[in-house]
C-alpha cells in the first residue's frame, strides 16, 4: 500500500517538475514531421524534417534540419531555433521556437516560422518571404 501511495505523489510531481527534451519525433497540425536527435552539451542538435506540403511543384524529400537550444538541459520551457536546408526547392526556412511542458508532463513546441523563397531579382524581395506558426506535439 506504501509503494502504490508513494507512486500516486511522485508521479504527478514529477510530470510538473519535468523539463522538456527537444530529443525525439514530433508533428505539426499540417502532418509535417520532425526528428530531433539529442542535443550535445552546448545545445546544438540536427535530423530531419519531413514536410506534407510545399510551395514548390516538386516532389517532397526528407530535409536535414540544423538548431541549437538555449541553456541546455537548464531550463524547464527552453527557447530553441533551427533551420531546415530544403533538398527540392531553393528555399530556406528558420523556426523560431519554445518548448512548453503542461501539469502532466505533455509537451509542446510553440514555433514561428520565416520561409525565404529564391528571387530572380531583389526587386521581387517584397514577395520573397512567408510567415506562419504552428505547434508540434510528440509523437515518439
Ligand atoms: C518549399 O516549399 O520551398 C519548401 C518546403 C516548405 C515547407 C513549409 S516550412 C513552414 C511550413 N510548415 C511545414 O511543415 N511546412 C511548411
Amino acid at each position: 500500500c506504501c509503494l502504490l501511495l508513494t507512486l500516486a505523489l511522485l508521479v504527478p510531481w514529477d510530470a510538473a517538475s519535468r523539463k522538456c527534451d527537444l530529443q525525439g519525433l514530433w508533428r505539426n497540425e499540417l502532418g509535417s514531421n520532425m526528428t530531433i536527435l539529442a542535443t550535445n552539451t552546448a545545445g546544438a542538435f540536427s535530423d530531419s524534417y519531413h514536410t506534407v506540403v510545399a510551395a514548390t511543384n516538386k516532389q517532397i524529400l526528407v530535409s536535414p534540419l540544423q538548431g541549437a537550444q538555449q541553456h541546455p538541459g537548464a531550463k524547464r520551457h527552453p527557447t530553441f531555433g533551427f533551420t531546415v536546408q530544403w533538398q527540392f526547392s531553393d528555399s530556406t526556412t528558420a523556426f523560431v521556437s519554445q518548448c512548453f511542458v503542461d501539469h502532466r508532463g505533455k509537451e509542446s513546441l510553440e514555433t514561428t516560422w520565416l520561409l525565404r523563397e529564391e528571387v530572380l531579382s531583389h526587386k521581387d524581395t517584397w514577395k520573397a518571404t512567408r510567415v506562419g506558426t504552428a505547434i508540434f506535439t510528440r509523437i515518439k
